[in-house]
């Protein structure tokens, strides 16, 4: 008995040395150690053994469990800790592997121009203003010495909502939100870039949405000669300082006198090309004094107050500035038109 006790704990050892997995150490704990293992079968022969072998014998027996449970214990220990081991292995981090690249925005154009042109003008002493898109018939046309009816009005064929409410057409009703605002007092020195919206067909040069930016100063003794100046600044700080202005008389209801300013052509440098359409001049804004009757009014007195206004296209300018040539790249977002302005942020 003492033999096959001896022969169960070599076994049972060798075995639980040899095994691979927790689950195969387990198999031999419960098959060595168990209720119906080798070794309980052993002691349920002790009955026979006389009284001075039996303490002997179940002493062994214990010793004998006692040896494989802490033989089985150890290899437990050392495969749960391979185990560990194995799974940190699967799971190391090279960190000297080269990161997925993260895809990087840029400004929109527009964006961009709309910033450069804000600043240039922050940097004139004026402030950025804002007005709604969804405008008033009041201060998109009357305020603006536009009546109903006028046929000046024609020329901006509008999203009406209702017969008062409007998509505007321009940022020129900000002119006479922001003058109201100000109760009859100057000075105002602002500009307001927007969306804005008119019923034209979509081609290269129209769009049914596009952006304006205005700009509005009222005081006391501004002068044509102080939009002019001011005009002057902004194309050759915006196109370069070679270019050229010049101011056309024309008409809008709500300045007077009324100009457009054109710049020299680069292209072409005033010879005449396709892109200023011979004529060595570019059309880039208009602009004018403003009208007594839109003072008036906002509330000012026109024997008092005077001023000037002007409205431009960021479009336009960010297509001439860059040489784009359809309106459309604008707001269809193509990113591989919209990439190319990464590189000069
Ligand atoms: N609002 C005019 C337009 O949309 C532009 C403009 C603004 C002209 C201010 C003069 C003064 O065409």
């Amino acid at each position: 008995m003492q033999e096959r006790l001896k022969e169960l704990q070599a076994e049972a050892i060798q075995k639980a040395a040899e095994a691979a997995s927790l689950k195969e150490l387990n198999d031999i704990r419960v098959a060595y150690l168990g209720k119906k293992g080798p070794i309980t079968e052993v002691l349920r022969g002790m009955g026979k053994l006389s009284a001075e072998e039996r303490p002997v014998m179940g002493a062994l027996a214990n010793e004998v469990r006692e040896a494989i449970a802490v033989k089985i214990e150890a290899k437990q220990t050392e495969l749960e800790e391979a185990e560990v081991q194995a799974k940190l292995a699967l799971e190391t981090i090279d960190v000297t592997l080269p990161g997925r690249p993260v895809k990087v925005g840029n400004h929109h154009p527009l964006t961009k121009i709309i910033e450069e042109i804000e600043d240039l003008f922050i940097g004139m002493g004026y402030e950025v203003a804002e007005g709604p898109e969804v405008e008033q018939d009041y201060y998109n046309f009357e305020a603006l010495n536009l009546p109903k009816g006028h046929p000046a009005r024609d020329m901006q064929d509008s999203f009406y909502i209702t017969e008062e409410i409007l998509l505007r057409t321009h940022t020129s009703p900000v002119q006479a939100r922001t003058m109201e605002k100000h109760q009859g007092k100057g000075p105002i020195k602002i500009i307001c870039p927007g969306k804005v919206y008119r019923r034209d067909n979509d081609d290269a040069t129209h769009s049914h949405q596009f952006m304006q930016i205005e700009g509005l100063v009222v005081g006391e003794n501004i002068r044509m000669s102080d939009l002019k100046g001011t005009l002057e600044v902004f194309a050759k700080k915006m196109f370069g300082e070679d270019r050229e202005i010049r101011l056309r008389p024309s008409f809008f209801p709500f300045t007077e006198p009324s100009v457009e300013m054109d710049i020299s052509c680069k292209m072409c440098g005033g010879h005449g090309c396709n892109v200023c359409k011979q004529t060595g001049w570019i059309e880039i804004l208009g602009a004018g004094m403003v009208h007594p009757n839109v003072l008036e009014m906002a509330g000012y007195d026109p024997k008092k107050y005077n001023g000037f206004a002007f409205g431009m296209g960021p479009e336009r300018i960010a297509m001439l500035k860059y040489g784009i040539d359809d309106i459309r790249h604008f707001y269809t977002n193509d990113v591989r038109f919209l990439k190319q302005f990464a590189i000069e942020e």
